[in-house]
């Protein structure tokens, strides 16, 4: 008997969040899931995360975008996307035909427009869930300060469950010194779920041109690099919160979400190993249900949380 893999996201939520197993894309490393479509069965994953969402179409920020380190890439992109009528109309009515939940990946610049986008996507076919982008570093407003500040986070939490029956997702960014207590705020505001973490600022020096490489300097650290810090926060969130966490960060093997959901992960999305490739995600899959069958796993459950220290 294979192991049984499927995972609810979002538990006490009125549709609940289904996933017939617990591999999920990343924002942004997976565009709209059009192209990969093409290239294998996406319906074989768990979820598939879009593109980061604007009210109006973005152009991104100036090349160059992305720069190699050692472990990971650093990016700017600036969430260049099509804008939130085109998902509306032109997105939506086709991965309604898929048979893999679509999550919708938010980024309002301001905490009204987590509203208004919330309410403008809710009842649509096609769009399983919502995940909230209040993490982005790269644009100048919005983002950043929301999701670094306890308040504002719960705050743009509500606006959006207020306006939506859809399960909201809260992407939590690495870049504070207590994740916990955004975890914690969101929570309270009605987070079906928590999903940890965003990209990790850093910073990259061309030194010819003894200038950043990137126009704006800083840029958003993901891949192997990361694991670690996402690891950590993924620990500390899981201890403190009742809803199921989803762990993101560097994650390229089996064996890498494996030790996510040990850490009480209850689903992963694999980001930066999709660029290497386009297949990383159905690759941890696999090794999920290898790694299972080989340590006699029957359900996943079992494992979630396990490294988790004994509630006192
Ligand atoms: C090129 C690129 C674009 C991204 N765009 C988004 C985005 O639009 N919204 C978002 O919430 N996260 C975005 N992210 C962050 C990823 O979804 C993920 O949280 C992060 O890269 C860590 O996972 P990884 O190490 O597996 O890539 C982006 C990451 C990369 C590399």
């Amino acid at each position: 008997m294979p192991p049984s893999l499927a995972v609810d996201l979002a538990p006490g939520h009125k549709t609940g969040l289904a996933l017939r197993n617990p591999v999920m894309t990343a924002s942004g490393t997976f565009s709209w899931g059009f192209e990969f479509a093409k290239q294998f069965d996406i319906n074989a994953l768990g979820a598939v995360v879009s593109k980061g969402v604007t009210i109006a179409p973005r152009a991104g920020n100036q090349q160059p975008r992305v720069a190699e380190t050692p472990a990971g890439m650093l990016n700017s992109i600036g969430l260049q996307n099509v804008g939130l009528d085109e998902v509306i109309t032109e997105l939506a009515p086709k991965w309604a035909k898929w048979d893999v939940p679509v999550i919708v990946n938010v980024a309002g610049d301001t905490i009204d427009e987590f509203g208004e986008m919330a309410a403008a996507l809710d009842g649509l076919p096609g769009i399983a869930a919502l995940e909230l982008n209040i993490s982005c570093p790269n644009v100048d407003i919005g983002g950043i300060e929301i999701g670094q500040d306890p308040e504002a986070s719960a705050r743009a939490t509500r606006a959006a469950v207020r306006n939506t029956d859809l399960p909201v997702i809260v992407k939590l960014t690495p870049n504070v010194t207590d994740p916990v207590k955004l975890a914690l705020a969101v929570e309270a505001e009605g987070a079906a779920a928590i999903c940890a973490i965003n990209t990790v600022l850093g910073l990259a020096i061309d030194t010819k041109r003894r200038r950043p490489v990137l126009p704006r300097a800083r840029g958003g650290l993901s891949g192997p690099a990361i694991k670690p810090v996402a690891l950590r926060i993924v620990y500390d969130v899981a201890k403190a919160v009742r809803v199921p966490v989803i762990g993101c960060g560097g994650i390229r093997t089996g064996e890498d979400a494996i030790e996510f959901l040990m850490a009480g992960a209850s689903a992963v999305q694999v980001g930066t190993a999709t660029f290497a490739d386009p297949r990383a995600p159905l690759d941890v899959l696999d090794g999920i249900e290898a790694w299972c069958a080989r340590e006699g796993v029957e359900d996943l459950r079992e494992i979630i949380g396990c490294a988790l220290p004994a509630p006192v």
